[in-house]
């Protein structure tokens, strides 16, 4: 398997201030290796502030790096270069409302990073929109919808259709489920799987439910403190954890339901 996203040693720090003299620092990220093949997904489950939405905010270029490397596809991305990996890696959230604009129909949305990143006519911008309601599920008549015309579920898929439009290489998705209803969050996976299937995308799946991680991922890897602590096959992590951290958080979520 190639691999497509290499994760050397990356670093960060965030010096917030709390006082005229005083500066708190907090190492959310520290010395992150992993790789993620093409066509795989990878599921990062963590305690809250194990320095996770940190990771994903790196890799899409919305937060640089104190030190490390981020090596795409065989070229290193450059820290805050948003424009060279807006194509390649896409982020979908929690929120879908908060990744959509509530003053744009749903086709002038989808029409804008069309406009800003490729140099399709007007026929084939319309013509990718098209194809791309229909990859999530979505009918033609959703183009002139606003987002508060739409379920949730519409809303979710909408902004999917959103991160594929650009046909990205890799999706990273920041507890994408995790506000979703049950019945609507596995037609969601679903969805996920056939895009990834027919689009061949690798996923970075950020997620608490050890039940979405194991219908969706690979492999998963665990964060603590800023860093990786376990990495291995689903299943393998699952049934025979190494750490006794892993095992307690895994038990604690499956609790939780
Ligand atoms: N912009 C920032 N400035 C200062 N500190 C930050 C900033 N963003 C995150 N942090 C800190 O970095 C650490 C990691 O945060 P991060 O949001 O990456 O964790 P997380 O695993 O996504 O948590 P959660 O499960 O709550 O979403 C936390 O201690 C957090 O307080
Ligand atoms: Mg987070």
């Amino acid at each position: 398997m190639k691999p497509l996203l290499v994760v050397e040693s990356l670093r960060k720090v965030y010096h917030s201030r709390t006082g005229l003299f005083q500066q708190q620092t907090t190492v959310a990220l520290d010395d992150v290796s992993f790789t993620v093949n093409e066509g795989q997904t990878l599921a990062v489950m963590g305690t809250n502030g194990s320095g996770k939405s940190t990771l994903a905010a790196l890799i899409s270029g919305a937060v640089a790096p104190t030190s490390g490397r981020l090596v795409f596809a065989g070229e290193e991305l450059e820290a805050g270069n948003y424009r060279q990996r807006a194509q390649v890696i896409r982020m979908i959230f929690q929120d879908a409302d908060a990744s959509l604009n509530p003053h744009l129909t749903l086709g002038r949305q989808l029409e804008e990073p069309l406009l800003f990143n490729t140099k399709l006519n007007a026929r084939q911008r319309h013509e990718r929109i098209m194809k791309t309601l229909h990859q999530v599920g979505l009918l033609a008549e959703h183009m002139v919808f606003y987002p508060h015309m739409m379920s949730t579920g519409q809303k979710q898929r909408a902004s999917i259709a959103r991160a594929i439009i650009l046909q990205p290489k890799l999706l990273v998705a920041d507890e994408a489920l995790a506000t979703l209803d049950s019945s609507v969050r596995a037609q969601i996976i679903n969805l996920l799987l056939d895009l990834q299937r027919d689009l061949k995308m690798s996923y970075i799946f950020i997620s608490q439910s050890p039940e979405i991680v194991r219908h969706l991922a690979d492999e998963v890897m665990i964060m603590k403190d800023g860093q990786v602590i376990e990495h291995g096959d689903v299943q393998d992590v699952f049934t025979a954890p190494k750490e006794q951290y892993t095992e307690l958080m895994l038990m604690s979520e499956l609790q939780r339901k």
